[in-house]
């Protein structure tokens, strides 16, 4: 940890409480007048901080802006999250993610802006990034699974995403398949996986998530505003998006760890229990070819089934799912 993410982890450790100067220069290990620097500098980052003779330093408000030490702050996680890349602006944050994986960065890294320009969904298509209102992030992990298996970390991904907003918002999340999140009819999250792998190797995935926060109606466009939401929209008042990341980093370590252990079982299980799509009547497009019918549930792979008309059960591995 640098001196800044030394600071505000003390900061939060003891909220509300000031901490003397001389507490944090042992604390960080530098001078008193290092640590003034610091919170200087915190000061220029748009923390707002409070600084009482005698009494010391206290944090009294923190700007809503994705940093590394914001998110790395009594985190309390092992490997996700741990390390941070935080960005302004990208054109997307998967090819940093896939840049700083092949460059060796630790498994749980993190690539996060709060802009992206050229932010990308799944089969090619745009995905919508404004400024300062979602979470736009690539998540590294190096998980020692066969190639078949990798499906399965975007569905547990999909129910780590859908547990934290949950947990954090109260809000009645649904997972489509395979791994959109939606309030209602409307689609508040979405998840690109992106794998680095030989034929019998996995080297690397970058797991991208893409949540709407903070957006009012106004900020969609005409076209995804009839199918795109936001957390805010939902709930009517605006998501801290700095506790809303650390509670994914924490559940998605827990649930990561439980799959590599166990196995994907009870991954299935959740999934199946929050999902939007299981026992609805779909029509489905795949590469090849065109399905109807009911959608009763996963394999033990993670595959969704699909029952026909005729009662056979269809296999759908990659696809477009419309209901
Ligand atoms: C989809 O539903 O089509 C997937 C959307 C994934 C969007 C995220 S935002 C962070 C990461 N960077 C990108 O360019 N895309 C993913």
């Amino acid at each position: 940890m640098n001196i800044k993410q030394v600071i505000l982890q003390a900061f939060h450790d003891q909220p509300d409480r000031f901490i003397s100067g001389e507490e944090l220069s042992q604390m960080c290990g530098c001078s008193r007048t290092a640590v003034w620097k610091h919170m200087e500098e915190l000061r220029r980052d748009g923390y707002e901080v409070e600084a009482v003779r005698k009494s010391g330093y206290r944090l009294v408000a923190a700007p809503d802006r994705l940093s590394a030490a914001e998110v790395t702050a009594g985190l309390g996680t092992q490997r996700i999250g741990q390390q941070v890349f935080a960005y302004d602006e990208v054109i997307s944050t998967q090819p940093l993610a896939h840049d700083a994986a092949t460059k060796g960065a630790p498994e749980g890294t993190l690539v996060l802006a709060e802009l992206q320009t050229g932010g990308k969904g799944r089969l090619g298509r745009p995905w919508h990034s404004p400024k300062g209102s979602g979470i736009w992030m690539s998540l590294i992990v190096r998980p020692v699974i066969p190639l078949p298996k990798t499906p399965q970390m975007t569905l547990l991904t999909a129910v780590c995403v859908a547990q934290s907003i949950r947990e954090e918002t109260g809000l009645p999340v649904k997972i489509k398949w395979p791994n959109d999140i939606f309030i209602g009819d409307k689609k508040v999250c979405g998840i690109l996986t992106e794998l680095h792998a030989e034929s019998d190797r996995v080297h690397y995935l970058v797991i991208g998530i893409g949540i709407n926060v903070n957006s009012v109606s106004a900020d969609f466009p005409a076209d995804l505003a009839q199918i795109a939401t936001s957390l805010r929209i939902e709930s009517g008042q605006p998501v801290n998006r700095i506790r809303l990341i650390q509670r994914f980093c924490r559940i998605f370590e827990s649930w990561y760890d439980h799959f590599l252990q166990d196995g994907f079982q009870q991954i299935k299980e959740n999934w199946e229990a929050h999902s939007y799509t299981i026992g609805r009547d779909v029509s489905v497009q795949t590469i090849s070819q065109k399905l109807e019918g009911r959608a009763i549930g996963l394999d033990e792979a993670g595959v969704l089934l699909v029952r026909d008309e005729s009662g056979h059960v269809h296999k759908v591995y990659s696809a477009d799912v419309n209901y």
